[in-house]
């Protein structure tokens, strides 16, 4: 099918997006990302079979399910549905990481370099180096090297706290560990090396953050006690993760959410959507904003919950977004930027210095793109503030090798006056590799 005439690709990596009349009709979003990560992970730490019904498709995930198999879990079959794959992996088990190969390449995936070392920490034997792509060697790792080496765990990193970082089978000690950033990735690490230690690990988390690991364990047979914002697990003999169910992504289906709510006269119907509530903030400073947005609940088997998401768009005012709504949301912060841009009023997001430390600094990436476009935005040294217009006038935008940045720029174009083109929009396929299909399918030129 030729290229609809706003979504045309002009040079190898630039798109062009043109306002659309409106969005209308039903769309299922690609598997969420950050659960097929871990039912991976904790697939390879299991014994026997796991079946992932809807693993995501994309270079991330891809990234995941090639690390795992080369630390001897064994792909056994791999069938495309939709968006996603139906996977059969046959776990390598909790303390049989094959130590044969040394480096591990984990692409664009900040997930993985995290959660992965939680796992290796506590094998036996073996010694692995993880790295990746050059937004990869800019990302913290060191969050998960403190809690690991006060487990006892053999690993280090580079100076300035970056990868390779390089992690040794060893014996491990449970902990109590207070997260000093609200970190669900970090959480996740330290769980993990958790099964393998001896004695109880406690992780406490100020500011509650995603919870798919947890819920991932209980599937796999473990008791994960949680209470007053603390996690704890016991260590564990083996893990048995048979059936996990992937449910469409809530971030990805966001884009869409906010598409719908900008562009006047939209109606659109997102089908089985995790809506976890760790997940779901934006729908909250949606409401607060004004936003029509409608959940009715989906079955969604394993303990994630899911619904189809049906939104209208809605004239917006400004909000305030606080340090402890941040976690819920911090994938969707360019987005409430973009929301904020058409508000009438002021929208403030704060707390989130945690943003400069994604797949781009994003309160940067963000604040630049966003004024290229014509937006009143200023940044803070932990979020931003905008100055709501009413309308964007449209122009062009770098992703800056940011999947999310790339997707904001698409949305901002189709609701924008004059049009985006995005610089680097392959970037999506991060996460969202069918977006421009997707929106092909929904949007009315
Ligand atoms: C993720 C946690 C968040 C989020 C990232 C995915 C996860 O990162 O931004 O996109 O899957 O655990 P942090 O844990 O660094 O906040």
């Amino acid at each position: 099918m030729p290229p609809l005439p706003w979504a045309a690709e002009r040079a190898s990596h630039q798109v062009r997006f043109d306002p659309v009349d409106r969005l209308a009709g039903e769309l299922t979003p690609p598997p969420d990302k950050s659960i097929s990560h871990r039912a991976a992970i904790v697939g390879a730490m299991s014994d026997g079979r796991v079946r992932i019904r809807g693993y995501l498709r994309s270079a991330d995930t891809a990234a995941t399910l090639e690390a795992v198999t080369a630390l001897g879990a064994r792909l056994v079959d791999a069938q495309p549905r939709g968006a996603g794959l139906d996977v059969e992996l046959a776990g390598a088990g909790l303390r049989g990481a094959d130590p044969g190969r040394a480096a591990i390449d984990v692409g664009n995936a900040g997930t993985l370099i995290r959660i992965l070392p939680g796992w290796l920490a506590g094998q036996p034997r073996g010694r692995w180096a993880l790295q990746g792509d050059e937004s990869i060697a800019r990302r913290p790792v060191d969050r998960v090297v403190h809690p690991l080496r006060r487990m006892g765990a053999t690993v280090d990193c580079r100076e300035g706290g970056l990868p390779p970082l390089v992690v040794e089978g060893s014996d491990l000690h449970g902990i109590e560990y207070e997260l000093p950033v609200a970190s669900a990735q970090v959480k996740s690490c330290v769980l993990l090396a958790g099964l393998l230690a001896d004695g109880d690990t406690t992780v406490v988390e100020p500011l509650a953050t995603r919870d798919h690991t947890e819920i991932m364990l209980r599937s796999a047979g473990v008791e994960v006690r949680e209470s007053d914002g603390r996690v704890t697990v016991e260590p564990q003999r083996r893990l048995e993760l048979r059936d996990v169910q992937v449910p469409g992504d809530f971030s990805s289906a966001a884009f869409f959410i906010v598409a719908a709510t900008l562009v006047p006269g939209s109606e659109m119907r997102l089908l089985d959507v995790g809506v976890n509530p760790t997940r779901t903030g934006l729908l909250r400073v949606l409401e607060r904003m004004g936003g029509d947005v409608e959940l009715v609940d989906a079955p969604a088997p394993g303990g994630e919950r899911a619904a189809a998401i049906i939104v209208r768009s809605a004239r917006l005012r400004g909000t305030r977004v606080e340090a402890e709504e941040v976690p819920l949301v911090i994938d969707e912060l360019p987005l409430v930027a973009l929301l904020g841009a058409f508000a009438e009023g002021t929208t403030e997001v704060r707390g989130a210095e945690e943003l400069r430390r994604k797949e781009s600094d994003r309160v940067t990436t963000v604040v630049e793109g966003l004024r290229g476009l014509g937006a009143r935005i200023e940044a803070a040294p932990d979020g931003f503030v905008v100055a709501g217009a009413g309308e964007l006038q449209g122009g062009r935008i770098a992703a800056g090798a940011d999947h999310r940045i790339a997707m904001l720029g698409a949305v901002a174009g189709i609701a924008s006056r004059d049009g985006v083109d995005v610089d680097g929009f392959d970037a999506a396929a991060v996460s969202y590799p069918t977006f421009v299909e997707d929106l092909e399918a929904v949007g009315a030129a």
